[in-house]
């Protein structure tokens, strides 16, 4: 069972002057190759946390809105690019606060952070809700099985993964390293 994390410890990480582990090479090529970006595309970053993989997005051409329940994250995050254009960063509980305000995105990803979702299939709703015709759900994870006992907790499922990748038209996965994966789940 995976214990919930309050959105204070997360703050305290990033006050720390903590991150998560850079964009890969092989994260954007993953993009490339699965939801072929282009300029004109937007996207929602869920669970962004200082922001790298937004921007990455937006360098692939998407204009770009990133969500995290941080404040210390979206602070870090809003300083940080200032120079990117397309990119934008905004404070937002991704499960309890309302969505109804937001747009249709073609790209709705998640990296690093569907594990930490504690209603899956509500979040996934969501996502599906909100994304454009054609639209996918960009996801890059570590699987639970692959990961130390210590640390199965950031990764997600057997269980999960099958529930994620359930009613889409199309799933795409491509192998990151060892641990990690990348899925584009389209509608
Ligand atoms: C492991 S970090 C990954 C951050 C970033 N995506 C990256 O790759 O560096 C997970 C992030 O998800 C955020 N998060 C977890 N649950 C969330 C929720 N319900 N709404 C918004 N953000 C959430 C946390 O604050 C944290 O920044």
């Amino acid at each position: 069972m995976r214990e919930a994390l309050d959105v204070s410890v997360w703050d305290a990480y990033y006050a720390d002057g903590r991150h998560f582990r850079p964009v890969m090479d092989e994260e954007r090529e993953a993009l490339r190759r699965m939801a072929a970006p282009r300029p004109g595309l937007s996207a929602l970053d869920v669970g962004c946390g200082t922001g790298g993989f937004a921007k990455c997005l937006a360098e692939e051409g998407y204009s770009v809105l990133g969500v995290d329940y941080s404040e210390k994250a979206i602070e870090i995050a809003q300083s940080s690019f200032t120079e990117t254009s397309g990119l934008r960063f905004m404070c937002l509980n991704a499960e309890s606060d309302e969505w109804e305000t937001f747009e249709s995105y073609d790209l709705i990803s998640a990296r690093l952070a569907y594990a930490f979702i504690e209603q899956k299939q509500e979040f996934l709703k969501r996502v599906r809700d909100h994304l454009s015709p054609g639209g996918s759900f960009h996801v890059m994870t570590p699987l639970a099985e692959s990961l130390p006992e210590s640390r199965k907790s950031v990764g997600i499922t057997a269980d999960e993964l099958e529930e994620m990748c359930q009613g889409w038209s199309s799933v795409q996965e491509y192998a990151l390293d060892a641990q990690h994966t990348a899925y584009t789940l389209t509608v």
